[in-house]
């Protein structure tokens, strides 16, 4: 099939996914699960059709707009796309209550429809094409609402409007800001605390000294690599390794010995929007392999105590790159390499000889033939 984009003219290989095509043809494309949950990667379809698996989950506005997520998109036919336009996410939001106290009030929304996620900061347009931008300020205990806190100190016109007229059942339109609108997010800085929670020997001993754990990891695995959330994330990783790697990060966190070599739950899920409902599906899969394994459930909720030790660490609605010499590595950037070894292309599979010209994806390690590069400049 053909793909427009942009500048661009585009081919697609049986079976291949827009979001491939676009990988494989030098388009830095933004993507993180590449499995149709996390939305990171939504375009717009500006004619053709769109295969309804590729729209599953987006709201109802997005779909009359015609978005679909290219990561999931198998065309069946040619295609024109087009970046998403981020006024497209806009949304009526009805004001429910002013919660107000001396240092500023809290405004408390309820979108009409579901906002596009990820949800961290909002865009607001208010009924005199004003905008304005603000971080989500929810109170955990009210957290069916979307919350935006103006302090006393915001004087721009728009909160000063607000705070003298916007009453419950106001109205105004919002939406969450996109990945391309947000500054390139840096490593977060956590609040200090120790890396690891203190250990737990005692259920080292329960399971088996680690034999019972290695069952259930491989049985936990087995789950996660064909569940329909979570499969995608782990492309390219085999299941023996996360199994050896898992193990031995348990090993280390509930034993208190240093036995694991690899990096740190927050670097390696650095460029994977996890959110905490599908940190919840992963937990519970989890829970399923231990509890058919028999573990008594006083140990089962203290195995799953060190592990919410790590869900700041891993929930986040934006990736963030990793560091080399001080220099980010772009998330989804490119390098021309010329191979010294013998190697197979990542996007059509044919053979590359030693010396050849590669295109390397800097954060996936995959690599790309001259020759399936058909993308034409219009
Ligand atoms: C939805 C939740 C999660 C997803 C989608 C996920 C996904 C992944 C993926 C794709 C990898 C392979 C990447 C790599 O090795 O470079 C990985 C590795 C790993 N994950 Fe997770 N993970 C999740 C939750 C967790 C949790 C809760 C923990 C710890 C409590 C954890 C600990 C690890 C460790 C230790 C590795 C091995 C790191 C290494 O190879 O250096 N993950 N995860
Ligand atoms: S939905 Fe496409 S990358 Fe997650």
């Amino acid at each position: 099939m053909e793909i427009l984009f942009g500048q661009n003219r585009l081919t697609t290989l049986a079976d291949e996914t827009v979001l491939q095509a676009l990988t494989r043809q030098g388009i830095a494309a933004r993507s993180s699960c590449r499995g149709g949950v996390c939305q990171t990667c939504v375009m717009r379809c500006l004619k053709g059709d769109i295969p309804a698996r590729s729209q599953s989950g987006l709201n109802a506005e997005l779909l009359a707009k015609r978005y679909f997520m290219p990561c999931v998109c198998q065309p069946t036919g040619d295609m024109e796309l087009a970046e998403p336009d981020a006024d497209d996410f806009f949304v009526t939001a009805l004001l429910e209550k002013r919660v107000e106290d001396e240092a500023g009030i809290l405004f408390l929304f309820e979108p009409m429809s579901a906002l596009a996620t990820p949800v961290t900061e909002l865009i607001v347009l208010d009924d005199q094409g004003r905008r304005a931008r603000y971080l989500l300020a929810n109170k955990p205990e009210l957290d069916y609402y979307f919350g935006i806190y103006l302090p006393s100190t915001d004087l721009s016109p728009l909160a000063c409007d607000w705070r003298d007229s916007l009453q419950a059942g106001g109205q105004i339109k919002m939406r969450t800001a996109l990945a391309n609108e947000l500054p390139v997010a840096e490593m977060p800085v956590r609040a200090e605390r120790p890396k690891d929670p203190p250990p737990d020997p005692e259920l080292w001993t329960v399971l088996d000294n680690g034999v019972l754990l290695r069952k259930i990891l491989e049985e936990f695995y087995v789950r996660v690599y064909a569940d329909p959330q979570l499969k995608s994330f782990f492309t390219g990783f085999t299941q023996e390794r996360l199994v050896e790697k898992q193990y031995s990060f348990l090993q280390q966190v509930i034993t208190g010995n240093k036995v694991y070599f690899g990096n740190r739950p927050l670097k390696t899920h650095h460029w994977m929007v996890i959110s905490d409902a599908l940190l919840d599906h992963r937990e519970q899969i989890m829970l399923d392999c231990i509890h058919e394994h028999g573990v008594e459930e006083k140990w089962v909720k203290r195995w799953m105590a060190l592990e919410e030790y790590y869900r700041p660490d891993i929930v986040k609605s934006e990736p963030f790159p990793l560091q080399n010499n001080g220099v980010d590595i772009p998330l989804e950037g490119f390098e021309d390499l010329v191979i010294d070894v013998g190697s197979m292309c990542d996007g059509c599979g044919s053979v590359i000889e030693p010396g050849e010209s590669v295109r390397y994806h800097v954060r996936m390690g995959t690599i790309f033939c001259t020759r399936c590069n058909t993308a034409e400049s219009l």
